[in-house]
């Protein structure tokens, strides 16, 4: 017999937080928390279907590529392999694997395969998580993490990077805004996730914009 969905969602979250144990603060269990809540609130927003909204976001990022050597193949089959331990049933297992395969950044430099309501409102929500102030605290733990630098003003963003190059650059965080982040609000799935998306796109140019003064001593 199937469990109930609520029964099915507390394992879920005690399964995902015991995987993101020792994960870096911007991809650890309190991001997909985040997502989690704010793709509920954008599901209802959008008519999808809560349940799938619910599982794909709580299990998007259980195994990032850039923490496994690069393999994307990680995540998925774990996810695939906890929904089957909890007979879900293959129509539901196949949509949100669909869901973890096509939700990342990098998915963009390849041509789109896959597309759902439910898929659309969990990576408006996980693009919502990058930007704002929590986009910021983000970015720079990421980068104090990998050791980038703050900024500097001789290396230039660089927005025409081809995959592989995204994921190997070690550029300052600075960098990081314009290479993806002030690009996420136009590339908002749903109008729930546009009209979220402006507030914090402000917030973050303001950001941006203190630090540049400050950076030549401007008071
Ligand atoms: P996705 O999971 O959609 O591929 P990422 O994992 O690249 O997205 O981004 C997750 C978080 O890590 C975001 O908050 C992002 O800003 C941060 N991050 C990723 N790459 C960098 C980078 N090169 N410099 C600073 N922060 C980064
Ligand atoms: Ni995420």
């Amino acid at each position: 017999m199937q469990e109930t969905q609520e029964k099915i969602i507390e394992k879920t979250v005690d399964f995902v937080q015991n995987e993101l144990k020792d994960a870096e603060g911007g991809h650890d269990w309190w991001h997909i928390y985040r997502v989690w809540k704010l793709a509920e609130h954008m599901a209802e927003a959008e008519s999808a279907d809560l349940f799938i909204v619910r599982m794909g976001s709580l299990l998007h990022d259980i195994a990032d590529s850039k923490f496994n050597d690069g393999d994307e193949e990680v995540g998925p089959k774990k996810a695939v392999q906890f929904m089957m331990n909890l007979n879900l049933d293959k129509e539901t297992i196949e949509h949100i694997e669909a869901i973890i395969r096509n939700i990342s950044f990098h998915k963009t430099f390849e041509e789109k395969k896959f597309d759902s309501l439910e898929l659309r409102v969990i990576q408006d929500a996980d693009r919502l998580d990058a930007i704002g102030a929590i986009g910021i605290a983000r970015a720079f733990n990421y980068g104090g993490h990998k050791n980038f630098k703050l900024y500097d003003p001789g290396i230039e963003p660089d927005l025409y990077m081809d995959k592989e190059t995204y994921k190997k650059s070690d550029a300052p965080t600075i960098n990081h805004f314009y290479e993806k982040l002030f690009l996420l609000k136009d590339m908002m799935n749903t109008p729930t996730g546009k009209k979220l998306a402006e507030n914090r796109h402000a917030y973050m140019e303001n950001f941006v914009n203190q630090f540049m003064n400050e950076w030549e001593g401007k008071l």
